[in-house]
């Protein structure tokens, strides 16, 4: 990819390095589905995976790569024959296919982990990014740890992996250790060091352990670096990535000092973030910037009269900007079928069949309970649904729920079984909740307990859809789930049901995360 000087690429690796969050297992139709409105938002560069840890992994970089069209697709790969091998075999059939490959350059790294020497490593590089380069031109590769690696040998093998044809150079804060000065200095070195690298694109990969994640990927762009790694809502691995809206925004509403630009379309910032943060069950903290749901509200009255004099006076981007008032779409219970496909698509939803089927019914429920159905119930409903569909495993099918002052409350639920038959259960427990969640535990036979537990709402008012996250562990594995319904019991429930359904996939299939490898970390190929 030719490098414009005022152009920033967004490689988005919500896929992939936000796939590594703690509890988080997306299935290859949720990937696939973030990855299409990820391609709708305008980012440059998709890393869908990283192949080699699963089959699961595997098939779901596959379908993308078959799938999106528009932005390049990179698959992840240690320097492994093996692992180049599994990225090339994902992605070959992408429109514009990317292998992504990294070994550390910390000594910390070399000698505890891997567990070899320098030479080694420049060897390891060196062959990697050939073969990487025999399979394709768009080969990128990180020196993983790189903050935390001298610099002169940064360099060496930045400058080995150039000479043999990688397109791209990333630089990692894999740890999030680094300030903002110093990652510039640093890479201002780096450039004087590897004059070669002013001939590729050189990137950023920053985590977020000091919460310097954004700032250093800043410090980053104004070293040169015209390539960002970043992740929707700031996910990754421990405190996560760079998150992609807040760079993007940056960079957008500050362009007139910064002279730069990225292609993000970013209206679509917000429900790109909204659907990730359903799909993961990561919920978004309220006063998130750009994304949360009190980053354009006003509290004190004296910022409220300001605003309403004049925007400005309190708001440096326009809240419409980002998509934050995607309310336009408006149904109500007489809406029919067609009025209600119609509204799908026009944000974005192409159903038909059983889905249509299902999230009409859902939406006469909703209805009937509600005013108006607005845009963003249609979104939460719809995610809500296809996920019920991708998600099998156990159903929600009924719950009740009898509370007196007298008595605790007791719940009665049934749930359909993977077999087919149906469970039923009951409990009566501290609260409502309690009694629900024990009752679904009853009825499937599954000991699980509850880590977390988050209650929202979708829209504004009184008759708003509830939304409710959960975490549970059951038998060493966690999973999150998320349930969307007018009353905030049956979203509890549906959202239990649904971790429980993740959970058991996730026993099923023991070697579909980033465990297996752990343990070959070490070794050289
Ligand atoms: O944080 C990191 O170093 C990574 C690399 C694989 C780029 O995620
Ligand atoms: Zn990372």
């Amino acid at each position: 990819m030719e490098p414009e000087t005022d152009r920033v690429l967004i490689f988005d690796t919500t896929l992939r390095d936000g796939e590594q969050s703690p509890g988080i297992s997306l299935n290859a139709s949720e990937k696939l589905e973030i990855a299409q409105q990820l391609a709708r938002l305008g980012v440059d560069v998709i890393e869908a995976g990283f192949p080699i840890t699963s089959p699961g992994d595997f098939e779901a970089v596959q379908g993308i790569a078959r799938t999106v069209e528009g932005p390049v697709i990179a698959a992840l790969a240690r320097t492994h024959a093996a692992d180049v091998e599994a990225a090339w075999g994902a992605i070959q059939d992408a429109e514009r296919p990317r292998i992504h490959t990294f070994i550390s350059t910390s000594d910390i790294h070399i000698v505890h982990q891997l567990q070899t020497t320098r030479e080694d490593v420049l060897g390891q590089a060196r062959a990697a990014v050939a073969l990487a380069r025999s399979h394709t031109e768009d080969v990128e590769f990180s020196p993983m740890d790189a903050t935390r690696s001298e610099v002169e040998f940064t360099a060496e093998v930045v400058a080995v992996a150039i000479a043999e044809g990688a397109s791209t150079i990333n630089i990692p804060d894999t740890v999030g250790y680094t300030m903002p000065h110093e990652f510039e200095a640093w890479l201002r070195r780096l450039y004087e060091l590897v004059p070669a690298l002013r001939d590729v694109t050189l990137s950023v990969h920053c985590h977020d352990d000091l919460g310097l994640a954004v700032a250093n990927s800043f410090a980053g762009i104004l070293a040169g670096a015209r390539q960002v790694e970043c992740a929707i809502n700031g996910l990754g691995e421990r405190a996560g990535n760079a998150s992609l809206e807040e760079i993007v925004m940056l960079l957008a509403t500050r362009s007139a000092d910064i002279g730069l630009r990225t292609g993000v379309h970013t209206h679509e910032l917000a429900r790109t973030s909204r659907l990730v943060s359903r799909l993961t069950g990561y919920v978004v903290q309220p006063n998130k910037a750009i994304v949360g749901r009190n980053a354009f509200a006003h509290e004190s009255g004296i910022h409220q009269d300001g605003v309403l004099k004049e925007r400005t006076t309190y708001e440096i981007m326009d809240a419409r900007s980002v998509g934050l008032e995607a309310n336009s779409i408006v149904l109500g219970k007489h809406s029919g079928r067609h009025a209600l496909r119609q509204a799908l698509e026009e944000l974005g939803f192409d159903v038909s069949g059983q889905v249509l089927n299902t999230a009409f019914k859902r939406f006469k429920e909703i209805a009937d309970r509600k005013k108006v159905v607005t845009a963003m119930d249609l979104e939460a409903l719809l995610t809500d649904e296809l996920r019920e569909e991708e998600v099998a495993g156990y159903v929600l099918e009924s719950y009740a729920v009898h509370a007196s002052s007298a008595e605790p409350p007791h719940a009665s639920v049934a749930v359909r079984l993977p077999g087919g038959e149906l469970g039923r259960g009951e409990f009566s427990g501290d609260g409502p909740i309690d009694s629900v969640f024990r009752a679904i535990n009853a009825a499937t036979g599954v000991d699980a307990a509850l880590r977390e537990f988050r209650v929202g709402a979708v829209t504004e008012g009184q008759d708003a859809l509830g939304e409710v996250s959960v975490v549970i562990e059951t038998a060493g594995h966690s999973a999150a789930g998320q349930g969307v319904a007018p009353d905030i019991i049956e979203a509890a429930a549906r959202a239990y049901v649904r971790a429980l359904s993740i959970a058991r996939r996730r026993a099923e299939r023991p070697h579909d995360s980033l465990t297996r490898i752990a343990g070959e970390l070490a070794s050289t190929p």
